[in-house]
């Protein structure tokens, strides 16, 4: 399918996003190929073994970075096009990119359920949307945040009073935490409270409806990181009452640079601009500039265009799905990934929450027998999939649910495995890991591995990268 711009109307459409994509019919068990109209770029692609052998890729290491979606290509190829820079142009062209760039705003906001009056700021990704964030609070804020966060969410936070909570057993814990952490900082101002909707490391669901409540009922602000929980359920800022959400295109299908800040206007509006520049000023004098008021004031210099379009094509595209077929879907996989690694003797899969809790699409794991950067690099090297190891950006996490025992003895650094699901997934991949798991669990790796550059790699290795850009 190739997409022209009349097919990207609904960014530059006013009112409702209206459904458009082809749906999935409910009754068809999808049993891990891609859904009707989320079709994946490069699905079904093959990659070498160590031993000169193809296979298909099995990518499950969706949770670090999520593959393009077909149709977000198609819109990023359209828009090339015809691309032009925003909003100081008078050619056509430029015309036609501002009125995409700025209609970008409605099917993000739609996509996370925001209130008409929020602002929608575009970012480079979550990281950045929290950097934006911390630099718009009030001097005096509070932030309380769990130290089972992702670094992005977990640091940003540096030139406020910070309140770090230790990891809650349960998340009827985290909720009375943060209620007591709520009226304790109350007294000095403003808090905020950011929160993960979905743990990177463990899949785990957060309470964020019950925190929302409890942090609203001190006087609290809540902002949402959704980068992991926004590719896998539907979620509303109205629904959940967040104040502000955070997400990444690369994370929903739209890996081309662009992520956003959803949420209330005032602290956004009155904050100095987060990057000075062309674009965020109205005027400037000697001795003088004046910014804009908002979205502008904080997206100074030419923007990220087609990273834009591609984020607002997916949330429209994501949005307009039979999402619950696909929730079902990833379910059953996640569940199948869960129970095969959990059934593997010498295979622990992690959890943060005693008692259990929904769980997105991913599994940390370690093998007793084996370590984790081994483990990772026979994946690919022997079996062909991918998958992250390490500490993902969550070291405190990462620590606490390995204990001393599973951390470097030099840095303290946790080594886990990670596998994630997502819309290219098939059955077929999760079982190959679960076997290949269970044959390194039991005989170990079938090549003998040396670390180059501090990764191991196996000794034999017909693996060469192929030349698909002119400058390689
Ligand atoms: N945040 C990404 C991850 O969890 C990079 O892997």
């Amino acid at each position: 399918m190739t997409l022209t711009l009349e097919d990207l109307h609904f960014l530059t459409a006013t009112g409702p996003v209206e459904a458009s994509l082809p749906s999935v019919d409910a009754a068809t068990p999808i049993t891990g190929a891609h859904a009707p109209g989320l079709e994946i770029v490069g699905a079904g692609h093959r990659v070498p073994l160590a031993d000169g052998s193809h296979v298909e890729y099995a990518n499950l290491d969706h949770a670090a970075s999520a593959p393009s979606l077909q149709v977000v290509k198609d819109a990023v190829d359209a828009v090339l096009e015809q691309y032009a820079s925003v909003h100081r142009g008078a050619g056509f062209d430029s015309q036609l990119c501002t009125a995409l760039y700025e209609g970008a705003r409605e099917p993000i906001r739609a996509f996370v359920g925001g209130r008409s009056d929020d602002a929608v700021l575009f970012t480079r990704n979550t990281t950045d949307a929290f950097n934006l964030l911390s630099h718009c609070l009030p001097d005096d804020t509070t932030v309380i945040v769990f130290e089972t966060e992702h670094h992005a969410t977990l640091l940003p936070w540096e030139k406020h009073t910070v309140v770090r909570l230790p990891a809650p057993a349960t998340p009827q814990a985290a909720v009375r935490a943060v209620g007591d952490a709520c009226r304790d900082a109350r007294r000095n101002g403003p808090v905020l409270v950011v929160v993960t909707g979905a743990s990177n490391v463990t899949g785990e669901i957060w309470p964020i409806a019950r925190l929302a409540a409890v942090a609203h009922a001190h006087g609290a602000r809540i902002a949402l990181d959704a980068a992991q929980l926004a590719p896998h359920r539907p979620f509303s800022i109205t629904d959940l009452w967040v104040d502000y959400v955070a997400i990444s295109g690369h994370k929903v299908y739209a890996p081309y640079g662009a992520g956003a800040l959803i949420g209330r206007a005032d602290w956004l509006a009155e904050a100095p601009p987060y990057l000075v520049g062309g674009g965020a000023t109205s005027t400037v004098e000697d001795d003088r500039t004046v910014w804009k008021p908002l979205p502008d004031r904080h997206e100074a210099g030419t923007p990220n265009i087609p990273g834009v379009v591609a984020l607002a094509t997916a949330c429209h595209a994501l949005l307009t799905t039979d999402r619950d077929a696909l929730v079902t879907a990833e379910r059953d996989l996640t569940a199948r990934l869960i129970r095969g690694l959990s059934d593997i003797p010498g295979v622990t899969v992690h959890s943060l929450f005693t008692g259990g809790a929904s769980v997105i699409g991913v599994a940390t794991f370690t093998l007793s027998s084996l370590s984790s950067p081994v483990v990772a690099s026979a994946l690919s090297a022997e079996y062909g999939i991918g998958v992250r190891d390490g500490a993902f950006c969550a070291q405190p996490l990462v620590r606490r649910l390995l204990g001393a025992a599973g951390c470097d003895s030099v840095d303290g650094t946790g080594h886990a495995v990670r596998a994630s699901v997502g819309l290219g997934t098939t059955t077929e991949h999760v079982d190959r890991l679960i076997a290949a798991v269970t044959t390194l669990a039991t005989e170990g790796p079938g090549l003998r591995y040396v670390t180059v550059n501090g990764r191991p790699q196996p000794l034999r290795d017909q693996r060469t990268l192929p030349k698909i850009v002119a400058w390689q």
